[in-house]
């Protein structure tokens, strides 16, 4: 279990979602205010990337079929959304912006 550095601080802005490689594992980075929030890159309805989607501080939606999550904790909030959110731990820490991954996370998509 180790932390492992996503980003310097501010690169992602404000009420925006950026994609980052950490050591191989492929992250999607939201940011509300001064927080950070760390997901798989795929929506858990249909695989599609959820930087194509957007966030407002408050929810993150996928652009496809519109599901919604609570950017926070990855509990559903659309109507249609179905499966809540993975998500990673985050820190601040000197500067940077730290996840905690162990392995990557990843949902079971119907066939
Ligand atoms: S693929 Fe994301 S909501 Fe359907």
């Amino acid at each position: 279990m180790s932390w492992k550095v996503v980003c310097p601080e501010g690169a992602v802005a404000e009420n925006d979602l950026k994609e980052f490689e950490v050591d191989g594992v492929m992250i999607l980075l939201a940011r509300a205010g001064d927080d950070y929030f760390a997901y798989p890159p795929l929506c858990p309805h249909q695989e599609e990337p959820l930087r194509k989607g957007g966030c407002d501080g408050k929810e993150i939606f996928c652009f496809k079929h519109l599901w919604q999550w609570d950017m926070r904790t990855g509990a559903c909030t659309g109507t249609e959304s179905r499966v809540p959110l993975k998500m990673y731990p985050v820190r601040k820490t000197d500067g940077t912006v730290q996840a905690l991954i162990e392995q990557p996370l990843e949902y079971e998509y119907e066939v």
